[in-house]
């Protein structure tokens, strides 16, 4: 039987992957095709050993993958055969020119909006699932539609809110799905399709639509939110330190104020991750542009509170451990930005390792997902660095533990075991408050949470 709609995704990424397998999964009356220009990742996404680690994402990718869903490097096929053809490539920050280190980088983008005009042979609906600056659909629809094309191509705005180690549940049973179109009868037809295939499993209260301007913009507003909550709750984390009041009661007091709301308000050792500073930087950037300087210096601040709090980290390590890191061996917990992911894009304990590293610390990196990654993170980085499976194995010897990652395994080790092994004084520096901090300090650890008075026996 002929499929109803033929589904083209470009990037076959942490967001493409995931967002292709799950609208499979749920409609097996589209055939839905992830195209990418790297080989091995798509190699990959059709074997066992998918290219990303997500809870239940295997379960979504084997009940479809050959039925209606299929990953391939044949992009010109790709776009001929489809009606609707998401791009998800990568957007990252910039590196060279104008903009540097702030802008977007759209070559990727551009690239990919050229060989839509390059293969198609007949309409297409194409929907903006990248993160990108504000205005972007207009430059797609320019180069789509230049030259003498008798096509006709309409770009939707459907930005991706999916957040790495709850992507599927995140797809399942979004928030909200956000479709902007441009308001024209042709506009509204094309949003109406994408509102249609995601109706096949999102109630249709949850599917809102807006003009694509604010589509785009909301995109980076969201990120710009989440993570301000974030500096917001960290700023006054070094308040607490101060002040021996307690960051996890402050914001338990302040988070049940239902107008603030109690999620994303957890201290930590400042957030990672590949979106939140690239899409704040394009914010700043955009808002520079439009010679907004106080809208862009407020935003840019989010960022700079995330740089101090892993410098605050750092320096107070350096500090409590007798201002020398020189020969001491010192073991990171995990190493993946968030819990429940082995990607360590912008993950604060690259920075942190590399600090470590300088201080001539020599360290011991263990994290049940990320330890690939980290090795490539810290290749060419100079000084001494071990990977090590067992986080009881990777401790033995140590004199202290610093807590990167949240990972749920490191609240029930056996810490009386892992003290008995490591060297004297024995510290414990919990990045992302989730060991139990009294107990550890009765077991002769000096504790230094973050944004609470340390537990020391000196
Ligand atoms: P990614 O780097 O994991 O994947 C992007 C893929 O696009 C890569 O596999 C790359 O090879 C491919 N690609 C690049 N140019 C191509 C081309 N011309 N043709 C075919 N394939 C091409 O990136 P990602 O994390 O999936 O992010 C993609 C976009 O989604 C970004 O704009 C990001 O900001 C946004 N986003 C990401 C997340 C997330 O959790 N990672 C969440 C929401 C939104
Ligand atoms: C984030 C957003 O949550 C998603 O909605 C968005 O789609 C995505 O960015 C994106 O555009 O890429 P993600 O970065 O995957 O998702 O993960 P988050 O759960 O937002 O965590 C980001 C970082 O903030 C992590 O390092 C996390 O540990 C940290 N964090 C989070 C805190 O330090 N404290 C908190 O209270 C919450």
């Amino acid at each position: 039987m002929p499929f109803k709609r033929n589904i083209l995704c470009i990037g076959a990424g942490y967001v493409g992957g995931p967002t292709m397998a799950m609208i499979a999964f749920k409609c097996p009356q589209y055939k839905v095709t992830v195209v990418d220009i790297n080989p091995e990742r798509i190699a990959q996404w059709n074997s066992d050993d998918l290219p990303i680690y997500e809870p239940g994402l295997d379960q979504v990718v084997r009940a479809a993958r050959g039925r209606n869903l299929f990953f391939s490097t044949e992009i010109e096929k790709g776009i001929q055969a489809s009606d609707v053809i998401f791009v998800s490539v990568n957007t990252p920050t910039k590196n060279f020119g104008a903009g540097a280190g702030m802008a977007a980088d759209l070559q990727y983008w551009d690239k990919t909006a050229r060989e839509i005009r390059k293969y198609s042979r007949s309409n297409k609906i194409i929907v903006e699932k990248s993160t990108l600056p504000v205005k972007t659909a207009q430059a797609m629809e320019r180069i789509l539609t230049c030259g003498d094309t008798a096509l006709s191509f309409d770009v939707l705005s459907n930005p991706e809110f999916l957040a790495e180690g709850t992507a599927i549940q995140d797809l399942e049973n979004p928030d909200r799905v956000l479709i902007g179109s441009s308001q024209t009868a042709q506009g509204i037809c094309a949003r109406d399709v994408l509102v249609e295939i995601y109706a096949n499993w999102v109630p249709r209260e949850k599917i809102i639509t807006s003009n694509i301007w604010s589509s785009e913009l909301s995109k980076l507003v969201a990120n710009a939110f989440l993570a301000q909550r974030i500096s917001s709750v960290n700023s006054i984390s070094a308040l607490c330190e101060k002040a021996d009041a307690d960051v996890q009661e402050v914001a338990r007091a302040v988070g049940m104020d239902s107008r603030v709301g109690a999620k994303f308000l957890n201290a930590s050792v400042g957030f990672g991750g590949s979106c939140f500073k690239k899409d704040i930087l394009n914010l700043v950037y955009i808002c520079r542009y439009y010679d907004l300087r106080e809208v862009a210096d407020y935003w840019e601040g989010v960022v700079k509170i995330n740089e101090y709090q892993k410098e605050r980290f750092i320096l107070n390590m350096l500090q409590v451990m007798f201002n020398t890191l020189a020969g001491k061996k010192i073991c990171l917990f995990g190493f993946a930005f968030k819990a429940d992911t082995g990607d360590t894009r912008e993950s604060p304990a690259i920075q942190i390792a590399k600090r470590l590293m300088e201080e001539r610390a020599d360290l011991v990196i263990t994290d049940p997902k990320a330890i690939d990654n980290a090795k490539e993170d810290l290749k060419g980085a100079i000084g001494n660095v071990t990977y090590v499976e067992d986080p009881l194995d990777a401790t033995a010897g140590c004199c202290a533990i610093a807590v990167m990652t949240e990972w749920s395994l490191y609240k029930n080790l056996d810490y009386r075991e892992i003290y008995r092994k490591m060297a004297k004084p024995a510290f414990i520096f919990d990045g992302r408050n989730i060991l139990d901090h009294e107990a550890l300090h009765n077991m002769g650890f000096n504790v230094f949470p973050i944004g609470k008075p340390p537990l020391t026996h000196f």
